[in-house]
């Protein structure tokens, strides 16, 4: 039976959004069914009901549209970052009369079901709304901080590794060049999955993560610079300090710029080791640290052939679960596999790790990639 679906994108942006959506419209339309692209995640609904848009305006196909060249179909989304529906990272205004005209949305557009890709903090919302207005849902799993729970992968975190890793080998040279400490920091609210995983594959010295270093503290601090004064004297002397944005100041508070704060630190307490009678402290005089904050750079960029990939796996996935009326799943990678999760239990366990303030899909501490760093010789705390 021929379906009309829609599709939202929401929360914070990343590589690969495009890639699903035109890996959805694709298999959508070579099933003959419709597929509407709602802008701005569920504020597209808000807006359709106050007439923004038209039902026909949000229509999106594969080929048929009336422009030259690369432009006449969709594949040219699958090489574009950020989303073309455009995204909210905003969370629920909390406003019942705005629910109420979202639902609405969602049945004036006489959908079967509705494609929902985002983060842990958007599917919570989403999912709530559509228990409320009795939607079909199918959420696929997207960020840059890969910690989107019962999932391995979400889209966007394999292009950001690359992003971050290719940071790393640039600052190597110059670091190199000028004896220096380069400390970079990366996203991850509350996870360390970028920092470890583009930490060593980039040659990072230290890794800094909030599962293994929650915050800073004066015996982390002198263990850091150590490790730098033990790489200088064995001579090499540049090295790489990773930090995710989630690890705390010395005073236990989220910090701004914590690469900052972490190379002053680092500048400081080497120079105060080197004033102790542990002269090995001294060589090279005091490390001369710089910071780099990769920012919003990491969100962006071409996705990589694996976030494609895992992309068009997905959306084939999310429209076989529609074609089986098999709704309120969470698409998933696991185990080397695309399979799916009940939304239910997801968000149950996402709420619950959000009251508790903790992350729903942190790093193993005792992990394979931690030892696997360890053992490589970075310091990780
Ligand atoms: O959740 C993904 C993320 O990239 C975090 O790592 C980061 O803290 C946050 O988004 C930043 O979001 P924004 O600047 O868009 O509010």
């Amino acid at each position: 039976m021929n379906k009309r679906i829609g599709i939202l994108t929401s929360g914070g942006d990343c590589p690969g959004l495009n890639a699903i959506i035109r890996a959805v419209v694709k298999c959508a339309s070579h099933k003959g069914w419709e597929v509407y692209g709602i802008p701005y995640g569920t504020e597209g609904f808000l807006k359709l009901e106050q007439g923004t848009w038209q039902a026909e305006d949000l229509r999106l196909q594969e080929y048929g549209y009336n422009l030259p060249g690369l432009l006449q179909g969709i594949d040219i989304l699958q090489f574009l970052s950020g989303s073309i529906l455009g995204s909210l990272s905003k969370g629920n205004t909390g406003d019942k009369a705005i629910a109420q005209t979202i639902i609405q949305g969602y049945k004036d557009l006489e959908l079967d079901a509705l494609i929902a890709v985002g983060g842990d903090g958007s599917l919570d919302i989403i999912y709530d709304l559509a228990q409320q207005g009795q939607w079909n849902i199918i959420a696929i799993p997207k960020t840059i901080d890969n910690d989107v729970p019962f999932t391995e992968r979400s889209i966007g975190f394999r292009t950001a590794v690359d992003t971050v890793t290719s940071a790393l080998y640039n600052l190597t040279f110059t670091a190199a060049s000028h004896d220096r400490t380069m400390v970079v920091q990366v996203m991850g609210r509350d996870a360390g999955h970028l920092a470890l995983h583009s930490g060593i594959a980039g040659g990072a010295d230290v890794i800094l993560i909030p599962e293994l270093t929650p915050q800073i503290d004066a015996n982390l601090m002198n263990d850091i610079c150590i490790r730098i004064a033990q790489l200088r004297k064995s001579g090499r002397k540049f090295a790489l300090v990773i930090v995710a944005e989630g690890v705390k100041n010395l005073q236990g508070e989220k910090e701004k710029y914590i690469g900052d704060y972490l190379a002053q630190q680092i500048d400081e307490i080497s120079h105060q080791l080197c004033l102790t009678d542990k002269p090995e402290f001294c060589n090279l005089d005091k490390i001369e640290t710089r910071a780099t904050v990769l920012g919003h750079i990491q969100r962006s960029g071409t996705p990589s052939s694996y976030d494609r990939l895992l992309a068009a796996a997905f959306a084939k996935k999310a429209l076989d679960l529609i074609a089986e009326e098999h709704y309120n799943q969470l698409v998933v990678w696991q185990n080397g596999e695309v399979q799916s999760q009940p939304l239910d239990k997801v968000v149950a366990y996402i709420k619950k790790c959000h009251q508790q303030g903790v992350c729903p899909s942190p790093i193993n501490p005792d992990g394979f990639l931690v030892q696997t760093a360890r053992s490589l010789g970075i310091y990780l705390g």
